[in-house]
C-alpha cells in the first residue's frame, strides 16, 4: 500500500487537489445561492408587498424541493447533456461538475440559513420591536449575529458532506479523487489497494475538517 502511495503520489495530490478545489468552489458558488433563496423563502409582508413576498416563497421553496428531491447523478448528467443539446455550449468537464454541484449545494445552504435564522428565539425580535427598532433593524442589530452561530458550523458540515459527494463527478470525467484510484487501479490491475488509500486520505480529510468545525463551535459559543 505504502509502495504504491509514494509511486502514484502525483496522481493522489492532484484528485485530492480537484476533490478539495471542486468542493470548495461549489460550496461558494452555493452559499451565495443559498442566501439568495432564503431571503426568498423568508420574505414576508413585513418588510414587502404580500403578492411579491408570496412569490418569492414559492421559487424559492420549488427549487429547494426540486433539487433536494432528485439525486445529484441525475443532476450532473441534465447539466452536462443540457448544456450542450439545448445551449449548445461545450464545457469542460470540471466546469459542468461544479456548476452542478452548486445548484445542489445552494439548496442545502438555503435550509442551512432558514433554519439558522428561525432557531433564534423569537423573543429576541419582540425585544428589539419593543425597544423600538424598525424589522429590518433588528434582524440586522440582533437576529442575524445570533444566527451566524447556528450558520457558520452547519456550512463548513456541508463542505464535509460536498467533499464526499464530489466522488460522483468522476463519472463525467473530472479527475478527483475516486477517478484517481480508479485510473491507478486500471494500470496496476489492483483495484482494491488504491480504494484503500483514497478512502483514507477523504477520511482524514473530513477528520480534520470535522475537529475544526468542533472548535469553531465552541469558540462561537463562548460568548453566550
Ligand atoms: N447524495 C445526495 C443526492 O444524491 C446528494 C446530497 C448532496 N448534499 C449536499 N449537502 N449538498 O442527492
Amino acid at each position: 500500500m505504502i509502495e504504491m502511495l509514494i509511486k502514484y503520489s502525483g496522481i493522489f495530490l492532484q484528485g485530492t487537489y480537484y476533490t478539495v478545489g471542486l468542493s470548495f468552489v461549489s460550496v461558494l458558488i452555493g452559499t451565495l445561492i443559498g442566501l439568495i433563496l432564503a431571503l426568498f423563502r423568508l420574505a414576508d409582508s413585513k418588510t414587502m408587498n404580500f403578492m411579491v413576498a408570496k412569490i418569492l416563497n414559492f421559487i424559492a421553496t420549488l427549487y429547494v424541493e426540486v433539487i433536494r428531491g432528485t439525486p445529484l447523478l441525475v443532476q450532473i448528467f441534465l447539466v452536462k447533456l443540457g448544456s450542450y443539446q439545448i445551449f449548445n455550449l461545450d464545457l469542460p468537464d470540471i466546469a459542468i461538475g461544479i456548476i452542478a454541484v452548486s445548484i445542489n449545494s445552494g439548496a442545502y445552504v438555503c435550509e442551512v440559513i432558514r433554519s439558522g435564522i428561525q432557531a433564534v428565539d423569537k423573543g429576541q425580535m419582540e425585544a428589539g420591536r419593543s425597544l423600538g427598532m424598525t424589522y429590518k433593524m433588528t434582524m440586522r442589530l440582533v437576529i442575524l449575529p445570533q444566527a451566524v452561530k447556528n450558520i457558520l458550523p452547519a456550512l463548513c458540515n456541508e463542505f464535509v458532506t460536498v467533499i464526499k459527494e464530489t466522488s460522483i463527478v468522476s463519472y463525467i470525467g473530472v479527475t478527483d479523487l475516486f477517478y484517481a484510484s480508479k485510473s491507478i487501479g486500471s494500470m496496476t490491475y489492483d483495484t482494491l489497494t488504491p480504494l484503500f488509500i483514497i478512502a483514507l486520505i477523504y477520511l482524514f480529510i473530513t477528520f480534520t475538517l470535522s475537529k475544526l468545525v468542533r472548535l469553531l463551535e465552541r469558540r462561537l459559543s463562548q460568548s453566550d
